[in-house]
C-alpha cells in the first residue's frame, strides 16, 4: 500500500524505542525530524537533527515548522523524583502540544505506557476508557500527559493519539512480558497507524502485541487505528515456568507497583 507519512517530527528519538520508530517511519516519509537532548547523526537529505530539551517551547515550535506530525517520545521513563517527572512528562509534554498547536501541526502520537493502569490486578481485562490506577509517580505523570492531549484535542481540535505502550523488547525477557510484550514489529505498526488513521480527535488505545496473556483490550486500537498486532508473546512461554508467582495475583504493574517502588522516591 502506497503510505504518505509527510514530514514527522520524533522526540527522544535517540532512545530505546526511537531508532526502531526512525527506522520503521525512513522509508515512507518525506523528512524526519529527530529531536533529543543526546547527540544523534542524522542520515543525509532524509533526515534532520535537533539538539533541543522539550522544556525549550520556542525551540520545540521551531523543530516542528511545517511538520505533518510528531511523535513524543522524550520523557523519564521509569519512577523517580516527582519534580523531575513533573518537568520531563508533565511540563514537557504541554510544550510539545504547545508547540504543536503554534506551528500548525495537525496530529501528535504521545508515547503513553500501560502503567497508567498498572495498579489494576492481573485478572482485571482493562479497557482505555477505564479510570486510571498508575502503580506510581511516573504512571500519574503519563495520566496528566494524557488530560493534557485531550485537552487540547477538545480546545483546539488538534489529532492526538495516546499510545499505552507495553513492554518495548526484542523478544520476552521476564514471565510479566508474556502479558505485556511489545515487538519492535508490533511498534512501529502502532505509530505508523496512529499517524495516518483517519477521523481522530482523541485516541488513547493500549499498544501491546497480540498476546494471549495480554491484560488489555486492543478493540480500540484496532476500530479507533486500523491496526491489528501480529505479534504473540505465547511463541516464547516455554521460555518461562508455568508456576511464577506472578500468576497468582496481584497488580498488573508487577515490581513497578507497590511500597518497595514508590518509597526510595518521597523524598525526606
Ligand atoms: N521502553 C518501554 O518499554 C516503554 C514502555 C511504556 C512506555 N514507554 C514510553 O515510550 C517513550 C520512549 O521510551 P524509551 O524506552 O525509548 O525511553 P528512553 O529513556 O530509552 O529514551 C528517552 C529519550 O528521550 C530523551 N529525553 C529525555 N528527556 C528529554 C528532554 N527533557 N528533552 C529532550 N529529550 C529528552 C533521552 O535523551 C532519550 O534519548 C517514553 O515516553 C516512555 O515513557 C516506553
Amino acid at each position: 500500500m502506497d503510505v504518505k507519512l509527510g514530514r514527522v517530527v520524533i522526540t527522544g528519538a535517540a532512545g530505546r524505542i526511537g531508532p526502531t520508530v526512525r527506522e520503521g517511519l525512513r522509508e515512507d516519509a518525506d523528512h524526519l525530524v529527530l529531536v533529543d537532548t543526546a547527540d544523534i547523526q542524522p542520515e543525509d537529505g532524509a533526515e534532520t537533527a535537533v539538539e533541543a530539551d522539550i522544556g525549550d517551547r520556542a525551540a520545540l515550535c521551531e523543530a516542528f515548522r511545517g511538520a505533518d506530525a510528531v511523535v513524543h517520545l522524550a520523557a523519564i521513563t521509569d519512577e523517580a523524583g516527582f519534580d523531575d517527572l513533573l518537568d520531563a512528562n508533565v511540563r514537557g509534554t504541554l510544550n510539545v502540544l504547545e508547540a504543536a498547536r503554534r506551528a500548525g501541526v495537525p496530529r501528535v502520537v504521545l508515547f503513553s505506557s500501560n502503567r497508567v493502569t498498572g495498579n489494576y490486578p492481573i485478572h482485571h481485562h482493562v479497557f482505555p476508557d477505564e479510570p486510571p490506577r498508575p502503580d506510581g509517580f511516573y504512571g500519574v505523570t503519563k495520566v496528566a500527559a494524557e488530560a493534557l492531549g485531550q485537552l487540547y484535542a477538545d480546545t483546539f481540535g488538534l489529532e492526538v493519539v495516546a499510545l499505552r505502550v507495553g513492554s518495548f523488547e526484542e523478544q520476552p525477557t521476564e514471565t510479566r512480558h508474556l502479558a505485556t510484550w511489545l515487538s519492535p514489529r508490533d511498534c512501529v505498526g502502532f505509530v505508523r497507524a496512529a499517524i495516518t488513521a483517519p477521523n481522530v480527535n482523541f485516541v488513547a488505545a493500549y499498544a501491546v502485541s497480540g498476546n494471549a496473556r495480554r491484560f488489555w483490550d486492543l478493540s480500540v486500537g484496532e476500530s479507533e487505528l486500523g491496526y491489528r498486532p501480529v505479534d504473540d508473546a505465547s511463541v516464547y512461554a516455554g521460555d518461562f515456568p508455568d508456576d511464577d508467582p506472578f500468576w497468582h495475583g496481584g497488580p498488573q504493574g508487577g515490581d513497578f507497583a507497590g511500597p518497595e517502588a514508590l518509597l526510595p522516591h518521597l523524598g525526606e
